[in-house]
This record gives C-alpha cells, sequence and structure tokens, in this order.
C-alpha cells in the first residue's frame, strides 16, 4: 500500500498534465538544435513539460534519485540522453520504453542500487551507446545490473562503459546478449580474475580495455575468455601481474597476441619484488625455469632430494665414526701388514741375489748335485 502511494505521488511528479511549448524552469531549450539542457540545478525531479521537439536531452549534476518510465511519456524523439552525475539508485522497469530512437544513455556518475531486471526493455532496438561509468553504488550492485543488461534486448548496443566501479569479477553470460558489441570498458576497476563465461556473447568485440585492474595473471578460464574475442584489441595494463610459474600459461599467448595489445609495453611484473618492472613479453626465460612443473610436484621432488642427501651425510659420519673408533686396531692391522710386506720382500730380494750370481747358482747346483 505504502509502495503504491508512493508510486502515485512519484507518477505526479513526473508526468506533466499538458506538456507546453516554453521550457521547464532551470533549463534551457534550443529548438534549433532540437536540445534542452537542465546542468546542476538542484532537481529532485526530471522536470516536467519538457518540449516534445526534444532530440538531445541533457539532465546532469543535479540530485535526482529515482527514475521511472512516466518521467519521460512523450518524449518519442530523444535520441541522446545524459542523466550523468546525478544521484540516480534506483532504475524502474521499462524507464526507458518511450523512446523510439533513443541511441545513447548515459547514466555515469550515478548510485546504482536498485535496477529492475527490465528497467532497459526497449521496443525497438536502437541503443548504440551505454556509459554506466561510475554509475554503481558499489560492487554488489553489479548482480542487478548483469540481470538486467541479460533481459534487455541490447543486440544493436556498439559501446558500453563499465569503468570505474570497483567491480571485483563479472557476472557469468553478463554479455550474453551484446552480440554486436564492439568496444567494452571496463578500465578502473578491481577485477581480479576473468571468470569462465563473463565474456560470452561477444564475439564481434573489436576493444576491450581491462588496464588498471587487480589482474595478477589469467587462469586457463581466464584465458579460454580471451580466446572468444579473437578479433578485440587489448588494453591490459596497469595490473599487479606477479611473475611466478602461474603466469607461464599467459605469457605464452601473449607472444602469439602481441600486435592484439595496445599497451605491451606497460604490461610487467610488480611482484615478486626482485621483478619488478620486468617486461612480460621478455619475461619468457624467467619463467621457462618452471619446466612445466606443476610447482607443488618441483616442491616434493626438491624435498626429496634434500632428504637423500641429509641421508647419505649421515652415513658417511657414521663410517668415519666407526673408523675413528678402531683407530687403534687399524693401525695394528696396518703395521702387520707393512711388517708381512718386508719379509715377503725380503726374501724376495734374497732369492734374487742368489740367482742372478751365477758362482752361487753353481755352487748351488753343484750341491744338488
Ligand atoms: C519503433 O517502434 C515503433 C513501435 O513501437 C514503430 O512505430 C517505429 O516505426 C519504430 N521505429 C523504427 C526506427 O524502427
Ligand atoms: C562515460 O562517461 C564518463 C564520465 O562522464 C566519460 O568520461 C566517458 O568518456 C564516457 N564513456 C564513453 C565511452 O563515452
Ligand atoms: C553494498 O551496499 C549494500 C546496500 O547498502 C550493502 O548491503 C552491501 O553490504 C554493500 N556491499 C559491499 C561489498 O560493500
Ligand atoms: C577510479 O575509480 C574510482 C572509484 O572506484 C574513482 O574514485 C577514481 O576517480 C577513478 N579514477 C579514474 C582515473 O577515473
Ligand atoms: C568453467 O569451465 C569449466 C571447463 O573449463 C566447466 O566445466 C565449468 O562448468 C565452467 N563453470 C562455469 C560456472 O561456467
Ligand atoms: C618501474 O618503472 C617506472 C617507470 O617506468 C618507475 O617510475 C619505477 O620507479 C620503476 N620501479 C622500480 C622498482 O624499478
Amino acid at each position: 500500500m505504502y509502495v503504491l502511494v508512493l508510486r502515485v505521488v512519484f507518477s505526479l511528479m513526473c508526468v506533466h498534465v499538458t506538456r507546453s511549448v516554453s521550457c521547464p524552469a532551470g533549463c534551457e531549450c534550443s529548438e534549433a538544435a532540437q536540445t534542452v539542457k537542465c546542468v546542476s540545478k538542484d532537481l529532485q525531479d526530471i522536470p516536467t513539460g519538457i518540449p516534445t521537439y526534444t532530440r538531445n536531452l541533457f539532465i546532469t549534476g543535479n540530485h535526482i534519485r529515482r527514475i521511472g518510465p512516466e518521467c519521460f511519456k512523450g518524449l518519442d524523439n530523444v535520441i541522446t540522453l545524459s542523466l550523468s552525475g546525478n544521484r540516480i539508485s534506483e532504475v524502474e522497469s521499462r524507464t526507458f520504453s518511450s523512446f523510439l530512437n533513443l541511441r545513447s544513455l548515459d547514466l555515469s556518475s550515478n548510485q546504482l542500487q536498485v535496477i529492475h531486471a527490465e528497467a532497459f526493455v526497449m521496443h525497438n532496438h536502437t541503443l548504440k551507446e551505454l556509459n554506466f561509468s561510475r554509475a554503481l553504488y558499489n560492487h554488489s550492485s553489479v548482480t542487478n545490473l548483469a540481470v538486467a543488461l541479460q533481459w534487455s534486448s541490447l543486440d544493436s548496443l556498439l559501446s558500453l562503459d563499465l569503468s570505474s566501479n570497483g567491480l571485483i569479477v563479472l557476472p557469468p553470460h553478463i554479455f550474453l546478449h551484446m552480440s554486436n558489441l564492439r568496444r567494452l570498458q571496463l578500465t578502473n576497476n578491481s577485477i581480479v580474475s576473468v571468470s569462465n563465461e563473463s565474456l560470452l556473447g561477444l564475439e564481434h568485440l573489436e576493444e576491450l580495455d581491462l588496464s588498471h585492474n587487480a589482474l595478477k595473471t589469467f587462469s586457463a578460464g581466464g584465458l579460454m575468455e580471451l580466446e572468444r574475442i579473437p578479433k578485440a584489441k587489448l588494453h591490459l595494463g596497469q595490473n599487479p601481474y606477479t611473475c611466478n610459474c602461474g603466469i607461464e600459461q599467459f605469457i605464452m599467448l601473449l607472444n602469439t597476441l602481441q600486435d592484439r595489445i595496445v599497451d605491451a609495453e606497460l604490461l610487467v611484473c610488480v611482484y615478486p619484488v626482485e621483478f619488478r618492472n620486468f617486461s612480460l613479453l621478455l619475461a619468457r626465460k624467467l619463467v621457462l625455469e618452471c619446466h612445466h612443473v606443476p610447482e607443488s610436484s618441483n616442491m616434493a621432488l626438491q624435498t626429496s632430494y634434500v632428504f637423500l642427501g641429509i641421508v647419505l651425510g649421515f652415513v658417511g659420519l657414521m663410517f668415519l665414526f666407526v673408523l675413528y673408533l678402531n683407530r687403534n686396531g687399524i693401525k695394528k692391522r696396518i703395521y702387520e701388514m707393512r711388517d708381512t710386506c718386508r719379509e715377503m720382500w725380503e726374501g724376495y730380494h734374497y732369492r734374487y741375489e742368489m740367482d742372478s750370481d751365477p758362482r752361487l747358482s753353481q755352487l748351488s747346483k753343484s750341491a744338488d748335485v
């Protein structure tokens, strides 16, 4: 009941009884340019009495909190609508459905929180540009926005700006029905990874800006997403790339994508500190040390080598210790060995001398006889 009353009051505020030819208070109207501007006038609502000739409508820098379909009734001709810099937190169902030729909608710098699933449903598929830069109240609002974008038929959209919204992840399928989108701005968010199926439906994308985010690397799933947009130029700089084995696949891909990356010189390692400012495109050598062995098994191998070394060292020590304990016996043994050797040698020497002296051998022969 309360909601209903609010709605009625709200409708009364938005819809004028008769649209006058004159200009609403706080606005500047130019019939020649078919343009109406209501800029920074502390307006709390969309003003009433906007002339029907209006093609370009700028209601910016005011304090509007909520917009619904009643606000724009009769404004069939609007092509460009900017509601930038207000405090819009709620967009009702089919708010823009009265526009028959809307091509550009700017909702940047607002505080969108409650976004009806059918908020952007329009009759004709005419919308080409949609600007949500700095438009969300917080990153949780992207869930509502994703639903609304999927429900609206935005297959004519060419450009979508979602920059500066503190986004952490992109919900899967958020761009599913934007098969004609050419330019997607996601710069200056906090996106930590490009997740599975988040770029699904963007096969005609020509430019993707992911610079100034929180990407440390691209996972296998993220790399698959990049493969979904084979024609797109990529902005990937100003991310805290972490140069460990986990980034190897991304670097391999970079080398094949090089001509598609607009800001290749800005792709540098940020962590670990010893690789800071090291170009990702030149980092191949650095990561090839991974030898394609997963980090965990590599570690296991290293620890097993260390363990083997310790065991061998211990055995060696034991051996030396045993030798030390037996040192007297060994000494005796060595002396004995030396004595036997000496005796043998002397015996041999003696016999040799006997053999080499002919007289002695004669003597021995005659003695034999
Ligand atoms: C837009 O849709 C209306 C009906 O909703 C139709 O009369 C009009 O011709 C359409 N305009 C264009 C440009 O398709
Ligand atoms: C969106 O709006 C912001 C702020 O008004 C502006 O800086 C940016 O250029 C707009 N984006 C596009 C794609 O026009
Ligand atoms: C976003 O705003 C809503 C409404 O105030 C709040 O409930 C939610 O906790 C906020 N989310 C974050 C991540 O701050
Ligand atoms: C980046 O986004 C934050 C809000 O998330 C904003 O305050 C800041 O001005 C933005 N920076 C640029 C350069 O647009
Ligand atoms: C992510 O991708 C994997 C295959 O790589 C698939 O099995 C999984 O279902 C996907 N998850 C989502 C949420 O789409
Ligand atoms: C990295 O490079 C930038 C400019 O190229 C420089 O300002 C910065 O001091 C460098 N940082 C380190 C740790 O070398």
